[in-house]
């Protein structure tokens, strides 16, 4: 039994001509229609078929949606469970399976996938060149992925480098030089990279998601170029999912903080070793301070709260932000050194294996706790896993990180000046901290002289930018509107995308005439994932 959503098939053989029985399940919206095949004691099964043109996984895009503006692109997007839109396979993060791939694509584009690459110029083929892949080590199936386009690729170190289309590919290897540096820094904590090579594809701005970290080859969002390398946590990220997530992966998708809070924490780690304390501690608070917004919003008994979450809310931070704070207060509680060593071992002992909650807590418990109860009670695992909320054991950020700039949104609150503002001299982290630290009652005469003062309308950073415009449409600032509009209109990354639709429609009879003639123009350049998500706030186009 297959996964299939949509897919057309034409046939299904046992590779020697034989043509296998099959019949295709009703269709779930979700999870499509199983295809089950008759073996015949049959032992390997040849599907024909193709994607349907809607197919979710898949986004199409048209040349003006590139860089380069002369050639189409389409890449893939598996996670959670898209890739069954056009590959007919188990798709489950509990299973795992080696794959190999030979894609034709038409002269002059490339195809890269997600596994070794092992014809870099292609192959002439019959309609184009063809491009070879492999991927020897066992995955689950949502990390295949796919893009095509005029790809052009830049080495940045022995074993990294990064392809993008050639307009973009400059300023993206100069955002990421760090790169080399952050697979040693890794390394270092946590064991061997086992995939051969760490390479990134930065796509076109329709890209659903800042990064997906698809083996050997990390998607990545272009918004995360911003010219000084304040957001490349994201690569950081990215990265670490080469252990949790690829290595050692979620069972299944209500487990997923133990891809992405292991991640978040090992991120926040990498980040340590190569930039220092100061920057990770600031990110750390960030991420506290939207643990704290996302309790205060939903509630600290919302059942959306907990790490194992069968909700399906799905839809906030908090296996993100949650996790790594799990983590940090165990690492807090029995000190970095015993925890950087059980953490090693554990990638070790599941390495290429599936991890569920309820093993990882038993894994804890034989190999760190070891029957000391002092500890056990102190800790609250099961609390941390199972409940909603914040644990009072939780290990919270340094109140240090970012005291002046506490300081100065206090004291413009209080009705300071904006001159007074050290705007100018403060990091990415610092911004996002002061905007977000600002009421959603400002008089307009406010938000015009930040705007003014800082350039904030113009920025080229894109999470200072989105934190601005949250601001600024929480006041109904109509002159930030051009801004916002040329934002939603050039990206399709969801976490802006759909917080600014949201933010627009929660406005009522000011802002939901703006987000609907907004997304009238912008939703056919969006992902499905993008436009799935922002049709729940304001209908279908
Ligand atoms: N694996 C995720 C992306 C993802 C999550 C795809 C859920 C599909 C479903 C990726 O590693 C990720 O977390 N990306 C974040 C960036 C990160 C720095 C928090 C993103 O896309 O913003
Ligand atoms: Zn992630």
């Amino acid at each position: 039994m297959l996964d299939n959503k949509g897919l057309v098939i034409a046939g299904v053989t046992d590779g020697r001509g034989r043509e296998l029985p099959y019949t295709e399940g009703d269709a779930d919206p979700e999870m499509g229609s199983p295809l089950t095949v008759t073996l015949n004691g049959a032992r390997r099964i040849v599907v024909t078929y193709h994607s349907a043109p809607g197919a979710e996984a898949l986004q199409w895009l048209s040349p003006e949606q590139t860089a380069g503006k002369r050639h189409p692109f389409l890449f893939s997007q598996g996670q959670p469970t898209l890739n069954r839109t056009w590959i007919p396979t188990q798709d489950s993060p509990g299973i795992r399976q080696t794959w190999e791939a030979r894609i034709t694509v038409p002269e002059p584009l490339k195809a890269v996938m997600s596994g070794d690459r092992l014809t870099p110029e292609g192959e002439p083929a019959a309609r184009g060149r063809a491009f070879r892949f492999r991927m020897d080590n066992p995955v689950a199936p949502y990390l295949i992925a796919l893009a095509v386009g005029d790809i052009a690729f830049q080495p940045l170190g022995p074993r990294t480098g990064v392809y993008a289309e050639p307009a973009t590919l400059p300023a993206a290897a100069a955002e990421l030089v760090d790169t080399e540096r952050m697979v040693t820094a890794a390394e270092a904590l946590y064991g061997p990279y086992r995939w051969g090579r760490y390479d990134m594809i930065v796509l076109p701005p329709a890209f659903p998601y800042g990064g997906m970290e698809n083996p050997t080859l990390t998607f990545l969002t272009p918004t995360f170029i911003a010219g000084d390398r304040s957001l490349v946590g994201l690569v950081a990220h990215e990265l670490a999912h080469s252990w949790s997530g690829n290595l050692v992966t979620n069972a299944v998708w209500s487990d997923s903080w133990l891809n992405e809070g292991f991640t978040s924490y090992f991120e926040n780690r990498i980040m340590e070793a190569l930039y220092g304390t100061g920057r990770a501690a600031q990110e750390e608070a960030l991420s506290f301070a939207d643990i704290e917004s996302a309790l205060k919003e939903l509630g600290a008994a919302a059942p959306g709260t907990r790490l194992h979450d069968e909700s399906g809310a799905d839809s906030s931070g908090i296996v993100y932000d949650k996790g790594a704070a799990f983590l940090r207060t165990i690492e807090r509680t029995v000190g970095r050194e015993r925890f950087d060593a059980y953490l090693r071992s554990y990638f070790d002992r599941h390495a290429f294996q599936p991890m569920t909650s309820a093993r990882f807590l038993a894994d804890l418990r034989a190999n760190l706790i070891r029957g000391d109860q002092a500890l056990e009670r102190t800790l609250r695992l099961d609390q941390w896993v199972y409940q909603p909320g914040l644990p009072a054991n939780v290990a919270r950020p340094e109140p240090r990180a970012f005291a002046p700039v506490d300081a100065a949104a206090r004291a413009f609150n209080a009705g300071g000046r904006v001159a007074a503002l050290p705007f100018a001299g403060w990091n990415t982290a610092e911004r996002l901290r002061f905007l977000n630290a600002l009421p959603r009652t400002l008089p307009k005469q406010r938000l015009a002289q930040l705007d003014r003062s800082f350039g904030l309308s113009g920025i080229g950073n894109s999470e200072v930018l989105f934190a601005w415009l949250k601001l600024a449409i929480a006041n109904r600032y109509e002159p930030a509107i051009p801004a916002a509009e040329r934002f939603l209109t050039s990206m399709g990354r969801r976490k802006f995308v759909a917080p600014l639709f949201e933010a627009l429609a929660a406005q009522g009879e000011w802002g939901r005439p703006i987000a609907t003639r907004i997304y009238a123009r912008a939703r056919p350049t969006y992902h499905s994932v993008t436009s799935t998500t922002v049709d729940k706030t304001l209908g279908g186009g």
